[in-house]
């Protein structure tokens, strides 16, 4: 067991991280690696400094929307001031927001983090401050909605493997092995320069990644285009989840702040969404898989995305018992929990971003999900083996699950995020002793 000096000390160092990576009401991810604004690494931070100044919470999440676009887009980068430690800039998204932003989104983990700065963060300007985010995440909702299901499946669809969060999962392998356009923007990694290139995707990934930038540029960034034109259609399984999880929470925060007509209008999705997750689920392989439009398949890869509908309250009581089951298994092959790629799987590599690595805010949201379900031992299991990655490894951009040596890059705002949370969450139980 942790001893409480040591927690005060953890505890310490995560703030410190947050406000050493704080630019002026927004957090960058770390240091040269990342300098802008990250759509869904800013929901989790705001959600970490919730726990210790309401003030930067609320400031967090202002800023992010400070971004967002017309159409109720939330991009995934907001280029608050310009650098030139990060590729691809402003010059290659060509979008047209007064503040320059990229062209894509994220996970909408928005509306959770709203809600959940709104009820720790009480103050006396807290209810207006909510009650114009809402109008926010509501936009962002109705934007997935119209812009990446325009068919009306119930499920939303990502345009570009950055729109995962997940950047060189191997969930995207085959579509972007597909992909015959290339880049017309020269590449000019800067990566590279700030982290060792074993730990970050291929440059085969960024000719793809930028032929895909380009693509949509030409096309002025208008979603419908955009969907007509795309030769890389996946429905992810943690966007939805996520979504639908924050489409829970935008529900209650409507309760408050929104109409009946916005209830029904958030409650007919939910309910859409949920039945058509049953499309996304393997019984042979135990998990949830993510479906490629452009073939109509699904994709045989077993990620850690694929535990996330838990988050969500998605799958059926066996479905749960049926998760838990095949993490178990993944567990009896590497030490930490949860890879980003199963260790069964063969294009598993235990360092290379999101292809093997621990990810906390992953970590996080899977064990909140299980604890939802009553799996309480792995639960905590997962909460404190993320708290032990963090002493042991530092607070890392990720870790590696056969050794716990944190990677990526260092002094990492959303895993200290996570840290200042795992405090408040439920780290109770047997589970305790089996670390
Ligand atoms: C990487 C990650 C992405 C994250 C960003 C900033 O691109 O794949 O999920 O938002 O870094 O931390």
């Amino acid at each position: 067991m942790m001893d409480l000096d040591m927690t005060t000390i953890d505890i310490e160092a995560a703030r410190a991280i947050l406000r050493a990576n704080d630019r002026g009401g927004y957090t960058v991810p770390t240091d040269r690696l990342y300098p802008f604004q990250w759509n869904w690494d800013s929901a989790f931070v705001a959600m970490g400094w919730a726990t210790f100044d309401k003030e930067r919470a609320w400031r967090e999440l202002e800023r992010l929307v400070e971004g967002q676009w017309d159409d109720g887009m939330v991009p995934h980068i907001v280029f608050h001031a310009p650098s030139d430690d990060y590729f691809p800039g402003p010059d290659v998204w060509r979008t047209r927001h007064a503040i320059p932003t990229s062209g894509i989104t994220q996970p909408p983990v928005f509306a959770t983090a709203l809600r959940r700065v709104f009820e720790i963060a009480r103050g006396p300007d807290a209810q207006a401050r909510a009650a114009r985010l809402y109008r926010c995440a509501l936009a962002s909702h109705d934007w997935w909605e119209k812009a990446r299901d325009p068919e009306a499946t119930g499920l939303v669809a990502i345009l570009h493997p950055w729109e995962s969060g997940m950047d060189n999962s191997p969930a995207w392998d085959e579509a972007m092995a597909r992909l015959t356009i290339a880049p017309t923007t020269p590449i000019r990694r800067r990566d590279t320069s700030h982290i060792g290139a074993e730990m970050r995707p291929r440059d085969e990934d960024y000719r793809r990644f930028i032929a895909l930038v380009d693509l949509y540029a030409g096309l002025g960034w208008e979603p419908a285009a955009m969907w007509r034109a795309s030769p890389f259609k996946l429905v992810d399984v943690a966007t939805n989840a996520i979504l639908q999880k924050a489409e829970e929470d935008l529900l209650a925060l409507a309760a408050q702040f929104g109409t009946e007509a916005e209830r029904r209008r958030i409650e007919a999705r939910m309910a859409r969404r949920a039945a058509a997750f049953a499309r996304l689920w393997s019984e042979e392989r135990r998990i949830y898989q993510a479906r490629d439009l452009c073939t109509g398949t699904t994709v045989d890869a077993s990620t850690s995305a694929g535990l996330l509908p838990l988050f969500a309250g998605i799958p059926s009581a066996g479905q749960a018992a049926a998760l838990a089951a095949e993490l178990e298994d993944w567990l009896a092959k590497v030490p930490y929990p949860v890879p980003s790629t199963s260790p069964l799987d063969p294009r598993f590599e235990p360092k290379r971003y999101w292809r093997g690595p621990i990810w906390a805010v992953v970590n996080f949201m899977i064990a909140e999900g299980f604890e939802r379900y009553g799996h309480a031992a792995l639960a905590s299991r997962i909460h404190l083996a993320t708290q032990t990655l963090m002493r042991d490894g530092g607070i890392a951009e990720y870790f590696d699950p056969t050794s716990g040596d944190g990677l990526g890059g260092s002094q990492f705002s959303w895993t200290a995020a996570i840290r200042l949370m795992i405090d408040q969450a439920v780290v109770a139980g047997p589970a305790r002793e089996k670390m």
